[in-house]
Formats: structure tokens, sequence, C-alpha cells
């Protein structure tokens, strides 16, 4: 007999079902709403449409205590707790698409006894919003902090957990950090507009700090320094901490991008020029730029030339291709006039459709057959463990720009390489590339 609180998760994506998977692991039983009929039959059917970690094995486990729905009524029958999980994208105006967190709570409606726990990044106010037009229905913030490829850790080992409620509501915030009390993390309790800007702050912050590695870095590409040695030693200060300081080709993917620029316009919609965010944004955005140059110094114009990308997904463990630098690289090489060959282990079933004019290979090596230089954009693990010297047999000339920092520079010089990574000394093979 199960004696738990039953939930309710509106929306199916990566949230929504790392979400309802993981409640059902720890033991509550879930109904899930999804509105797209083929991504319930599917997960009927023990399909699991994302490329997560862990998450088909632990769908499995609790099938008994998961249903998937495409209606509202089995959820709202049972559960009091309703986690509203969908989208929020960026309109063209840079402010999120709130439509389907509108849809969602009036669907939901005025349900006196529920509340409605928003998981969705929303912006600050959004809450108060939905409140005041349905004032029976308690309201919660309680942002994810889940990434993408870790997201089942993530949600079980939380650094802490946030729960925002406004008078009145108390019994929804107590219900919540009742939840997620068994996972021993810290709660923060607060106002539900402090936990929609806790959620923002955070994305902000870590973006900031990519963004100034990645400065540090280009100057360092300039001075002869290793940003990679410059991180180490900056993140022995505790105070700055070691995380999120690798440099590289930017970030992508469906948060960073959004919830910077959403924090930004939330900003600029009530007068105030965020300054720092500008920066941050422009700074990610010539940072999927910086390649090409790279590329030119060894090899003249890339006019002609083909072009090895390994990984396209923004980031490893996902096949996800949201804002992935791998897109703006590849439209940019092509720009140039360059041939453009790819490999991702996971991705490139959705990046062909995204790259069309891109080449995909089956494997890295076949990737690198005959190519003028290899641009490594995805941190994948296999990349890690590649045969490099007989890639450098396999390539038509062996140049590696290292996007993420991510292998040895003296590995790959042995192995018959020049070497660039992203702020950190090159290493030029002692038969220099030949320019044309
Ligand atoms: C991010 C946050 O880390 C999560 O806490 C948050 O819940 C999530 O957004 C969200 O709002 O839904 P995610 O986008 O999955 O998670 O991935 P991250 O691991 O944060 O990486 C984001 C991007 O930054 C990637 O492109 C990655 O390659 C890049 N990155 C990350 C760097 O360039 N350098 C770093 O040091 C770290």
């Amino acid at each position: 007999m199960n004696e738990k609180e039953p939930i309710g998760v509106v929306g199916v994506g990566w949230v929504g079902l790392v979400t309802a998977a993981c409640f059902a692991e720890l033991g509550h039983p879930v109904v899930a709403r999804e509105i797209v009929a083929e991504k319930v039959e599917a997960l009927e059917r023990g399909e699991v449409p994302i490329h997560e970690p862990g998450l088909p094995e632990l769908i499995e486990r609790n099938r008994e205590r998961l249903t998937f729905t495409t209606e509202l009524e089995p959820l709202l029958e049972p559960a009091r707790l309703i986690f509203v999980c969908v989208q929020t994208p960026p309109t063209h105006s840079g402010d999120a698409d709130l439509s389907a967190v509108t849809g969602a709570s009036e669907e939901i409606g005025d349900a006196e006894g529920k509340a409605l726990v928003m998981k969705s990044t929303v912006p600050v106010g959004t809450g108060r919003t939905i409140h005041r037009g349905f004032p029976g229905l308690a309201y919660v913030s309680c942002p994810e902090f889940l990434r993408e490829g870790t997201a089942v850790r993530d949600f079980m080992e939380p650094d802490r957990v946030v729960v925002g409620a406004d008078p009145g509501d108390e019994w929804a915030a107590d219900a919540v950090a009742g939840i997620y009390e068994p996972l021993g993390a810290p709660i923060v309790r607060t106002d539900v507009s402090s936990a929609e800007m806790i959620k923002l702050a955070s994305n902000a912050f870590l973006a900031t700090k990519i963004s100034f590695i990645n400065e540090i870095a280009n100057v360092c590409d300039e001075v002869g320094a290793d940003v990679t040695e410059v991180a180490r030693g900056m993140g022995m200060d505790e105070r700055i901490g070691p995380k999120f300081l690798n440099a590289g080709l930017g970030f992508g993917g469906s948060c960073f991008p959004k919830d910077t620029q959403a924090l930004k316009m939330l900003a600029g919609n009530i007068g105030y020029h965020f300054q720092l965010l500008s920066s941050v944004i422009e700074v990610n955005e010539l940072q999927k730029r910086r390649v090409t140059s790279k590329l030119t110094k060894h090899l003249g114009s890339l006019e002609g030339k083909r072009i090895a990308l390994l990984g396209l997904a923004f980031k490893p463990d996902t096949d996800d291709m949201r804002e992935a630098s791998s897109l703006v690289l590849a439209s940019r090489l092509e720009g140039e006039g360059a041939t453009v060959v790819a490999y991702d282990p996971v991705a490139a079933g959705v990046a062909s459709a995204l790259l069309p004019t891109v080449e995909m290979a089956d494997s890295a090596m076949d990737a690198l057959d005959g190519v003028d230089a290899a641009v490594l954009v995805t941190d994948w693990p296999e990349f890690g463990k590649l045969d490099w010297a007989e890639a450098a047999g396999r390539m038509g000339n062996p140049l590696l720009v290292d996007g993420r920092n991510f292998l040895d520079p003296e590995d790959l010089f042995s192995a018959g390489f020049t070497y660039e990574g992203i702020g950190r000394p090159g290493v030029e093979a002692e038969k220099p590339a030949k320019a044309s």
C-alpha cells in the first residue's frame, strides 16, 4: 500500500519527466499529463523520448507508480500538489513566452484545496499574477536546478531546494517542503518573487562565471598564460570555487541563453539596463566564433578546406541541440567557404535536420578522414579515449582546435598534432601544417 502524497505533473519535457520519475522513486504515486499523445504512447510502451543517463532505468523501476495521460482530470482527482513543468521559450522580444504556463494555470483553474507548484522558469512576478487570477488556488514557486546529462543525480542530491510561497499558502509550502525533506538538502523557504529571482539569478551568475573565464582565456591567448592553470588557482579560493570555470566555445542549451536574455529583458521592461548581463551575452556570442581565427592562423583561407566537428550537442550526455555552439560554428565555417563534416555519438539525428549541409559521419575516425583540421566542440568522454596517433594518420593535416580544453596538448603533440586550445599555449607539430 502506498501512503505517500500523490503528485501531479503537468508537462512531460525534460524537467517534467525527470521530476515525475524521481518523485515516483521517492515512493509517491505520480500522474503526469502531456498534451502530445505520441509522447504518452511512447512512454506507455516504455520508450524514453530524451537522452538522459539513468532516467530509463528509473522509469522502468517505478512503472507501477507512474501514470502518463493526455488528460488533466486523472491528475486533479488524486493530487493536491500540481507541479507545472511546461516550456517557457524566448519570444522574438527576448521575453519568456508564458503561453504554456498561462494555459496550464487556466486549465487547473481555481481549484480549492489544491496548489500549483511552479517548476518552469518564469519571470519574477508571474506567480503573483497567476495567484491574483485564481485566488482559491495556492501557489508555490519551486524552481528546478537540474542540469541535462546529470538531471537524475541533481534531483536526488540537490545543493538546496527553494520553496517560495506568499502568506496564506503556508500549507502548500509545508507540503512541498515535506516531499523534498527525505533528500536531506537545505530547504530555502521564502516568498514567491524571491524564489523566482533565485532561479534567474543563479543561472545568470553561472553564465557570468563562464563568460568571465572565457574573457580571461582570450587574454591568456594573447599573453601566453594557460587559462586551465589560472582557473585551477582561482578555484581554490573558497569564495570563488572551481566549478563553471572551464573556458571554451561558450554556453548553450535551453537554459543559460534563454534565462540570461529573459532576466535582461525583465530588467529592461522596468527601465533598468542590466549592463553586466548584456556583456555576458555578447561575450558568449563572440566566443562561439573565435575558432575560425585559430584555424586561419594555421590554414590561411578556409575556402575549400574540409573541417571536422567532433561533437555537436550543447554539452555531453545529451542529444539537445538548442543554442548549441556547433550551430553557429558550422554556419560560420561554411560562410568562410569550408566543407563541414561532423560526428556526435547521440545528437547527430537531431542535428542533421538543423544542419542539412553538414555531412554526418558514423564515427569520430570517419569524420577525421582526410580533413584539413578538426574542432572538438563537445567534450564527450569517448574523444578522450580516441587513438589520436591513428587519427593524425587519417587526417590530411593533423590540426586540432580543442574548443573545450578537454585534451592534453602534450599527448596530442606526441600523436603528431598541432594543437590549439582556448586560452592555453598551443603546440606545433614538428612538421608544420601546410598553409595553402
Ligand atoms: C543549467 C544549470 O546548470 C542548471 O542548474 C539549471 O537547472 C538549468 O540550466 C536550467 O535552468 O534548466 P544545463 O543547461 O543543463 O543546466 O547545463 P550546464 O551544465 O549548466 O551547461 C550549460 C552550458 O554551459 C553548456 O553549453 C556547457 O558546455 C557550458 N559550460 C558549463 C561552460 O562552457 N563552462 C563551464 O565551466 C560550465
